[in-house]
């Protein structure tokens, strides 16, 4: 698996070479290395990003752990592996303009604006949607523009775009959404219902489609556990 981490960290077997002083360090080799994620560039972003920068005090000594953890208004900041596995798919290359729907704490946004040319980012909650433009903009990614509104589909006053990630489920992808994927363009995103919080069944998929000149396929990727997208803004 690790021949990604053994590139940029040394020679060590199984991600053992991984800095220790970097942050993200354990976290990346044991939760996300140790599962497969072999794309070195998203390995490498999220060892050095410090993900405690982007959740709320309380919350700063889980910050790596292996699952999701809360933020404002019932809504979560994904687990660690999960935000890698969702930016592998995405195959971003460095001139994509790329949209985000769901910025939330901004972790996965600041993941997104090291690899690509431009991300447009629309979050729904004002409240996470001020404070993670703020955080963002103080972190000094001046690729990346912060929307406050509804994205449930898409943000078509900037299309089209290279990428698409979804960060949040909607039952189906709105087609409008899809129709603002460029050529050769890919989306990312959970589909399916949301389920109660007792249930620990994930009944949700992470789907991505591809726009070719043939016109649009769809592979379902893993199974996936996400906060539901919303349809209409809170302002
Ligand atoms: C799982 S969280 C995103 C976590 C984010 N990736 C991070 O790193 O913190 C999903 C986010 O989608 C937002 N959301 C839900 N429906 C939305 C919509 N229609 N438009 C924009 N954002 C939406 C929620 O408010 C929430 O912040």
């Amino acid at each position: 698996m690790m021949n990604g981490l053994r590139k940029l960290f040394g020679s060590k077997p199984s991600g053992q070479g991984v800095p220790e002083e970097l942050p993200g360090a354990a976290m990346v080799r044991e939760q996300i290395a140790s599962r497969g994620i072999t794309d070195e560039r998203v390995l490498s972003i999220m060892a050095r990003l410090d993900r405690r920068l982007f959740v709320a005090g309380q919350y700063r000594e889980s910050a790596f752990n292996d699952a999701p953890l809360p933020t404002h208004g019932g809504q979560t900041i994904s687990q660690p592996y999960i935000v890698a596995a969702m930016t592998e798919y995405l195959e971003a290359a460095a001139h994509h303009r790329v949209l985000e729907i769901g910025t939330g704490t901004g972790y996965q946004t600041a993941i997104l604006a090291e690899l690509v040319r431009e991300v447009i980012t629309v979050e729904r909650d004002p409240v996470l949607a001020r404070e993670s433009a703020e955080r963002l903009r103080q972190l000094g990614y001046s690729n990346v523009r912060c929307v406050a509104g509804d994205g449930f589909h898409g943000w078509p006053g900037d299309a089209p775009y290279d990428r698409i990630l979804l960060t949040a489920a909607p039952v189906r992808v709105s087609p409008r959404l899809l129709d603002q994927l460029a050529p050769d363009g890919i989306a990312v995103a959970p589909e399916g219902a949301v389920l109660s919080d007792s249930s620990h069944d994930a009944c949700q998929k992470l789907r991505r489609w591809r726009r070719t000149a043939q016109g649009l396929s769809v592979e379902d990727l893993i199974n996936v556990r996400f906060v539901p997208l919303v349809e209409g803004s809170e302002d």
